[in-house]
């Protein structure tokens, strides 16, 4: 696995790729890999001839500068990760590379962008766009993967590569779990043990609420007993727990097909976010 670190050096790896003929996947990480983007980068190999892996984490995408602090860094053994997993380029920019002084432009998503995450992270969005905007054009890979755990972002990410005419197919990966269910996120590192063993609670009820809505218990109840499991199971504030259109984001209050289930809460001083289909008796999985 080559890497690079500056512009010339990505275009250069990446003109060789060109040159040869072979298509390129792109799987942008902020690093602190875990199986979940282990995960993409087989998913990229199986679309691709060569996989590019970015790990940059994007300041302007953190709207709270205590988890951009604590956010974990581990390029060590990330790149140890990735050459095990068979990634051929491994991209590390810095941030005076992508915003360097003078920096003034953003890309914003209206809409789609505005509620839950983008509610409770004011700018979240806005710095996701910009970065995957930077990110797409500087590859412009054929395909690009990301996980599922991260619903709206993917969302919004397609919404922006359709807008701006990138010619990237954007694909979704459904998100990767621990054995008791936990959603694999690089913050679960930081949770303290007795914090890890309460986490589950988040995937659990809101299998509990899909199972509910499924059944036909009505949408309101199945998402106030999940909020109620939550905090019993030691959880602070649920920024949201809901139910939504899995294509628009826009709330819904009765079954429908192509629901889904997306939650935000934290666990002492971290935020943990989940989602989940809910697959009614008359939809096909
Ligand atoms: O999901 C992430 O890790 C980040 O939001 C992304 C897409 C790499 C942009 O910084």
């Amino acid at each position: 696995m080559q890497t690079v670190r500056d512009g010339e050096g990505l275009a250069k790896a990446l003109r060789a790729m060109r040159t040869a003929g072979e298509t390129v996947a792109l799987v942008p990480t902020m690093g602190a890999l875990h199986e979940g983007h282990l995960a993409l980068v087989a998913e990229a190999k199986r679309r691709a001839d060569r996989v590019v892996v970015s790990i940059f984490v994007n300041p302007t995408q953190f709207n709270d500068p205590a988890d951009l602090a604590r956010y974990p860094r581990e390029e060590e053994q990330d790149a140890v990760k990735l050459v095990a997993a068979g990634a051929d380029l491994l991209w590390l920019p810095t941030a005076e590379q992508f915003y360097p002084d003078g920096y003034a432009t953003t890309v914003s998503v209206k809409g789609i962008s505005d509620r839950w995450e983008g509610a409770h992270r004011p700018g979240h969005f806005d710095g996701v766009a910009t970065v995957v905007a930077k990110l797409f054009i500087a590859v412009m890979p054929d395909v690009a993967v990301f996980g599922e755990k991260d619903w709206q972002q993917l969302a919004v990410v397609r919404r922006m590569a359709a807008d701006l005419g990138l010619p990237v197919n954007v694909v979704g990966l459904p998100t990767v779990r621990a054995d008791d269910g936990l959603a694999l996120s690089s913050r679960n590192s930081l949770l303290g043990s007795e914090e890890r063993k309460a986490a589950v609670a988040l995937a659990q009820s809101l299998n509990a609420a899909a199972a509910g809505i499924a059944r036909g218990e009505a949408v309101g109840t199945a998402l106030n007993q999940a909020i109620r499991t939550v905090k019993q199971a030691g959880f602070g504030p649920v920024d949201y727990l809901t139910y939504v259109d899995g294509a628009t984001l826009e709330p819904l209050d009765g079954a429908r097909s192509g629901g889904r289930l997306i939650a935000a809460a934290f666990l002492g001083k971290i935020r943990l976010i989940d989602n989940i289909r809910v697959i009614l008796d008359t939809e096909v999985d």
